[in-house]
């Protein structure tokens, strides 16, 4: 009895505290030396940065081949449950709000997972989503290279029960304007029509 009671309540107290830790880390990254809420212009250098990735239909693409149009880019990996098929999915929508102004707006995700996310994974994977978007993927250098450029939280966690991983990471949809310098970022919260409009202040 006494022991279900302990196992009842510590449970929930180690799943918060590591809810913390997660919350904790991907704020401190996103928010050192930067300060949201002030100023756009704060601590702009800190996020972003160069690439060169490979697309889902195996072609080249470096982040100064979008330089005039603004950029909304996401981490994610394909076997993500649940969080990255819906911002993907919140994307989408942005780019259909925005009308015939979505031209000048390059939506582009980017795997944490390049060890499973191959070009034709990418292709399979890109195909639910809006039509112009980019999935990108690349070595595993490349790959930790840009994510921790974008401050993008990511870690392994393993699945002892079906010999399989799942990626913990931060979600933020992340504003690049035309010079490919970091604007704003999304978070999941933000509904579709609230972020087209944000974005609309921009072109
Ligand atoms: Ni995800």
């Amino acid at each position: 009895m006494l022991k279900n009671t302990i196992k009842y309540l510590l449970i929930p107290a180690i799943a918060l505290i590591l809810t913390a830790k997660i919350y904790d880390i991907t704020n401190g990254f996103l928010t050192k030396g930067t300060s949201f809420g002030k100023s756009e212009n704060v601590g702009k250098a800190l996020i972003g940065g160069e690439f060169l990735l490979t697309n889902q239909n195996g072609e080249s693409i470096k982040d100064t081949d979008y330089r005039g149009k603004l950029m909304l880019v996401y981490f994610g990996f394909t076997n993500c449950p649940d969080v990255c098929p819906t911002d993907l999915a919140r994307i989408t929508e942005v780019m259909k709000a925005l009308g015939d102004k979505a031209d000048n707006v390059q939506p582009i995700f980017i795997t944490v997972d390049p060890e499973r996310d191959t070009v034709e994974k990418m292709k399979e994977y890109a195909a639910n989503f809006y039509p112009k978007l980019q999935a990108l993927t690349g070595s595993k250098e490349s790959i930790e290279k840009i994510a921790s450029a974008y401050k993008v939280f990511h870690q392994k966690a393993e699945d002892q029960e079906n010999q399989n991983y799942s990626v913990e990471h931060s979600a933020y949809i992340y504003l690049m304007g035309k010079d490919g310098q970091y604007i704003t970022h999304f978070k999941s919260e933000q509904g579709v029509d609230e972020i087209a409009r944000l974005i609309g202040k921009h072109f």
